[in-house]
């Protein structure tokens, strides 16, 4: 593969979508290809149940992603959902070396990794693993909270806040087997969230207060970020399936469920009394039946309140409050297209709320424009920005070493 060749896949409930990238010399992530395929079952609550069936739904997204693109992807950036990855925060203190008895010494690279390790000290169930480490803040001797690591500076003591996102040990090996058994090794394993939220959220809103939820078919995948930190991440077993199943209560089959679901339910008009009459097909296809729109209105305008009753009950456990984010809500995920579900959103949660699409990136493919895309696109971006600073810092290790030689040769030479 390409060095400059970046691809991300993103395991849904409901369906598998690659993504696959080229960095131009600007370090731009242009679009090279794309590819969905539906898990037809294979995934549920965003957890894989049927490895074969998540592999073949993984290589077929993947193959019509390259065949688009012009590169064949070994390696791929993966996301992971589930009510088992859970996050939450760490904070570990280190004494800097004193340079004598009465200096205190200067803050190394060495005492930042120290004290992000010493954050990471915790007891986990032995079912759980760390998935990623966030870097929030720095403090020393007192200080406010620091955003960048305080290197050189003198201290006493370094204390780091990192937050931590865990998952189910089994549910990342599992995920791993479905790519590796798709013919490609995975670069890098992310929370759903926050792939969706690298490529949908704006640094402003992040630094001021905002919460991701991309509502998927059986997940709602929920990141909160205020001061440019990721502050919660969590993961709600609930997204819009609920809706179609809902909806099937009128005794309409899935395929009909979906199809009013898509085309003529708008939630926030369920009071209207224009009543307007749709056919759908009952089970097995053999006759119609006449239904209102304000009937199919009701019923899905209760099952979204449900998901949105759950977003903001994760939202208060976590002491988020309404003063935390006045960039409010940005939903992606393929139920972020419900019509209406922004304005009852906005409503049953009390801060607005808008539809987020992925950015960040050349979109030349207008496929990538929709809200589903937005995990994907955001993997490819995640990747690449940890291939650069990876690369940053192999090309500053050796000058930095070059520099200090020629100090200390000086010194001596003094
Ligand atoms: N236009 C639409 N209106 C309402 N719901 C939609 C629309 N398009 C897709 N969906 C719903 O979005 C969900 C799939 O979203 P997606 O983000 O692809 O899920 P996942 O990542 O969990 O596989 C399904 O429940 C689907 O019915
Ligand atoms: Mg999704």
């Amino acid at each position: 593969m390409n060095p400059d060749i970046y691809a991300g896949v993103d395991v849904g409930s409901k369906n598998v979508i690659c993504v696959i990238a080229e960095a131009d010399e600007e370090g731009i992530l242009h679009i090279t290809g794309a590819g969905q395929s539906p898990t037809s079952g294979s995934v549920i609550e965003g957890v894989i149940v049927d490895l074969q069936g998540a592999a073949e739904a993984a290589s077929q997204a993947i193959e019509e992603a390259e065949s688009l693109s012009s590169w064949k992807i070994t390696d791929t950036a993966v996301s992971i959902s589930g009510s088992h990855v859970r996050g939450f925060p760490g904070r570990g203190t280190v004494n800097v070396e004193r340079e004598d008895e009465f200096v205190s010494g200067k803050v190394t690279w060495m005492d930042i990794e120290d004290a992000t390790e010493t954050a990471q000290l915790i007891k986990l169930p032995r079912e759980s693993m760390i998935l990623r480490t966030e870097k929030c803040g720095y403090t020393i001797d007192g200080s406010s909270r620091l955003i960048r690591p305080p290197i050189g500076l003198r201290a006493e003591r370094l204390t780091a806040d990192i937050y931590m996102v865990t998952a189910d040990r089994t549910a990342v090996l599992n995920l791993e087997q479905v790519i590796r058994d798709s013919g490609k090794n995975v670069s890098g394993i992310y929370p759903a969230a926050s792939a969706s939220a690298r490529s949908v959220l704006t640094p402003d809103e992040m630094e001021i207060g905002v919460v991701l939820a991309d509502i998927g078919a059986d997940t709602t995948d929920i990141a909160v970020f205020h001061s440019g930190v990721l502050a919660h991440l969590s993961v709600i077993p609930c997204g819009g399936e609920s809706i179609t199943r809902a909806l099937q209560q009128i005794r309409i089959p899935g395929y009909e469920a979906e199809r009013l679901k898509r085309e003529y339910i708008d939630i926030s008009s369920r009071s209207k009394t224009q009543d307007k009459e749709i056919t759908v097909s009952t089970f097995g296809g053999r006759s119609t039946i006449p239904i209102t729109d304000e009937a199919v209105n009701e019923i899905a305008y209760r099952s979204a309140g449900n998901i949105l009753g759950d977003i903001l009950c994760e939202l208060k456990q976590a002491g988020i409050q309404e003063s935390d984010l006045p960039a409010g809500i940005v939903l992606s995920g393929g139920t972020s297209y419900l019509r209406g579900l922004t304005s009852v959103a906005s409503r049953i949660i009390g801060i607005p709320v808008e539809v987020g699409r992925p950015g960040g990136i050349d979109m030349s493919s207008s496929l990538i424009e929709s809200a589903e895309f937005a995990n994907a696109v955001g993997l490819v971006l995640l990747s690449h920005e940890e291939e650069s600073e990876l690369e940053e810092r192999k090309v500053s290790n050796p000058l930095n070493k070059a520099v200090l030689q020629i100090k200390g040769l000086i010194r001596k030479l003094i």
